[in-house]
């Protein structure tokens, strides 16, 4: 069925006001092949809204996908291949595989959004990204209706990247993502923040459930809840930046923060970059800065998309200004 004049609100975490002129639920791959969409129609597939900004009103029909299921599909002695459609909620899935005890996934704990979308932008946090545990996906291709498979090295996955925002932007609807979880879970807190907390919580050998309760505690104290604030997690992508760079900034900047990514680039934390310019916990009317890290943009009520936006645009300017540093948006803008 199609909508009309809906109001997007609801759908993305941001909780910007834009009204999709036409509006419909994907509930089964039969749904899409009744619309016969065509790459050159105007459209947006929407996952669990977690990562958009809406600046305008989209102007043809929105997607809304609500593909769902979950079912062990191949068992090992050390593995469980667990299929999940593209529509379920991320944080339920991930509370899904740990209930069963099944490793991998607990330190990408409470992230938004949905199953769908986690491969589409190699969702990551806490030493851990999906490509790890990814095994393939379920793609819908829009032209020619086919149902084709992508296994890791197809996906291209790279920080925050896959082919699907790359060459075949545009061109499939994620269906289902199969992920290769471990029966005998290996804990990864490589991360220092989960080792301070595990220890914090009096953990000192931690199951899947303890780290995935770290992660929870670390996240809901730095990130704001997009229940209450409007949000899309890290508005920014962490800078790759020159070895060169990185050298002069640290002689100006000892204590600037980093990680190793090769012999000749290292990649700083935007929050620590925006934080040093004196933008975070910054408030201009319904909008800003949050105030426990300065990578994530929030809405606190009914601010505009394109205010936010220009928010971003000054963030880029005064950090290239600062630092020559060229931030790159993470979400993305409609
Ligand atoms: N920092 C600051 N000020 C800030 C924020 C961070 O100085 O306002 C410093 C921290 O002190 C720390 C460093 O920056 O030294 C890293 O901070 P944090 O651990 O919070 O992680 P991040 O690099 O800011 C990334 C991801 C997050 C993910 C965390 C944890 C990106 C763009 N963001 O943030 O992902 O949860 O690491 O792994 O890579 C998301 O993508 O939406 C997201 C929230």
């Amino acid at each position: 069925m199609i909508q009309h004049n809906i109001d997007l609100k609801p759908f993305n975490t941001f909780g910007i006001s834009a009204v999709a002129a036409s509006f419909t639920e994907i509930c089964s791959t039969e749904d899409l092949e009744h619309l016969s969409l065509k790459t050159t129609d105007n459209y947006l597939v929407l996952g669990g809204g977690s990562n958009i900004l809406f600046t305008q009103n989209p102007g043809g029909l929105v997607l809304k996908i609500n593909l769902k299921g979950i079912e062990v599909v191949k068992e090992t002695d050390q593995y469980v291949y667990v299929k999940a459609a593209a529509g379920e909620i991320w944080h339920q899935f991930v509370l899904h595989a740990i209930q069963n005890n099944w490793g991998g996934i607990e330190n990408l704990s409470l992230i938004p959004g949905s199953v769908g979308a986690s491969p589409m932008q190699n969702i990551g946090a806490y030493g851990v990204e999906i490509k790890d545990v990814f095994e393939e996906l379920e793609a819908y291709h829009i032209d020619t209706k086919e149902i084709h498979t992508f296994n890791a090295e197809e996906c291209r996955f790279g920080y925050r990247e896959s082919v699907f925002k790359r060459h075949l932007k545009g061109r499939y609807i994620i269906l289902s993502v199969t992920y290769r979880l471990t029966k005998n879970p290996i804990i990864n807190t490589s991360y220092g923040a989960i080792l301070s907390e595990l220890e914090a919580m009096g953990v000192s050998q931690p199951t899947i459930k303890d780290v995935s309760d770290a992660v929870i505690r670390i996240r809901s104290s730095k990130l704001p809840d997009p229940k209450e604030i409007g949000n899309a997690g890290s508005f920014f992508k962490n800078p790759v930046i020159a070895v060169e760079l990185f050298n002069s900034l640290k002689e100006k900047y000892p204590n600037i923060p980093s990680y190793p990514v090769s012999a000749t680039e290292v990649k700083i934390p935007a929050g620590w970059l925006i934080e040093q310019d004196g933008w975070k916990g910054k408030t201009i009317d319904q909008y800003g800065v949050h105030k426990n890290q300065a990578l994530v943009l929030v809405n606190y009520g009914n601010a505009k998309g394109h205010d936010i936006f220009n928010l971003s645009t000054q963030i880029i300017g005064s950090i290239k200004d600062h630092f020559g540093i060229e931030l790159e948006r993470e979400v993305n803008i409609v």
